[in-house]
């Protein structure tokens, strides 16, 4: 694994905390990254930046239905995949990389020409030797979100108690299908402690839709002062943004 963090008295979003996001870099050696780290995410997707790059292509995925279990971490809801089966994913530049874990944050973490929009959810993956790539979608408010809705009765027993676990029975993750889907691509990082570098992002232009009660219920995890669960944007530090368009 890539050391996540699953207490949520070690870190917070509190601005002005001790423990908020300004102070990541300084609450552990491990996590230095948080601070000094030249290619951090999230960032802001900014369209005079974007590369068309016809080295992208479609994203190839095998996913499998695997079982899972939705997790109560304080600062977020997990579902994470585990079994037999779990650990098929996508392909990027030949590597494989397993689905570990998707989670949400709430407002969205990037942003796209300054707007951010009400969720984000982030397919966490890992290649055997340890690279991580993430795959993300927005939401805007809207129709019910049926892959949250299929969640509902397990995330209603875990909000209100940090570490809670349920869980959830054979989920297929096979909702990322992208070959007519555009994408943003960059590097950056973890958003969260200990914001390890060299992250493949791939975030997609599509975006789902959410209710605000679907909302409320992710809401509710985060439980200290700030209501949040968004790092703040990170300088891009002239890193490229690549675009891809089917
Ligand atoms: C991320 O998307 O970078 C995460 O919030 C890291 C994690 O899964 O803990
Ligand atoms: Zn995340």
């Amino acid at each position: 694994g890539h050391g996540e963090v699953e207490d949520e008295t070690e870190f917070n979003y509190e601005k002005e905390g001790d423990k908020g996001p300004s102070k990541w870099g300084t609450l552990k050696p491990e996590w230095a990254m948080c601070g000094k780290g030249k290619m951090q995410s999230p960032i802001d997707l900014w369209d005079k930046r974007f590369l068309l790059d016809p080295n992208l292509g479609y994203l190839r995925s095998n996913y499998l239905p695997s079982n899972a279990t939705l997790k109560n971490r304080g600062h977020d809801i997990m579902l994470k995949f585990e079994g037999v089966n779990a650990g098929r994913g996508i392909t990027i530049n030949d590597t494989e990389y397993q689905l570990q874990q998707l989670h949400w944050h709430s407002p969205s973490e990037h942003t796209i020409n300054g707007k951010r929009f009400f969720l984000e959810e982030h397919m966490v993956h890992e290649s055997k030797d340890g690279r991580i790539t993430v795959v993300a979608f927005f939401y805007k408010l809207g129709r019910l979100d049926p892959f949250l809705f299929s969640l509902e009765r397990q995330l209603k027993r875990i909000t209100d108690t940090h570490e809670s676990e349920e869980y959830v029975g054979v989920i297929d993750p096979i909702r990322v299908d992208f070959e007519s889907k555009h994408y943003y691509r960059y590097i950056g990082s973890l958003t969260s402690p200990p914001c390890s570098e060299n992250v493949i992002w791939t975030i997609s232009k599509e975006m789902k839709t959410v209710t605000l009660k679907q909302l409320d219920l992710l809401r509710v995890s985060v439980h200290d002062q700030s209501n949040t669960n968004a790092r703040p944007l990170q300088r891009k530090n002239e890193r490229p943004v690549a675009f891809y368009t089917p």
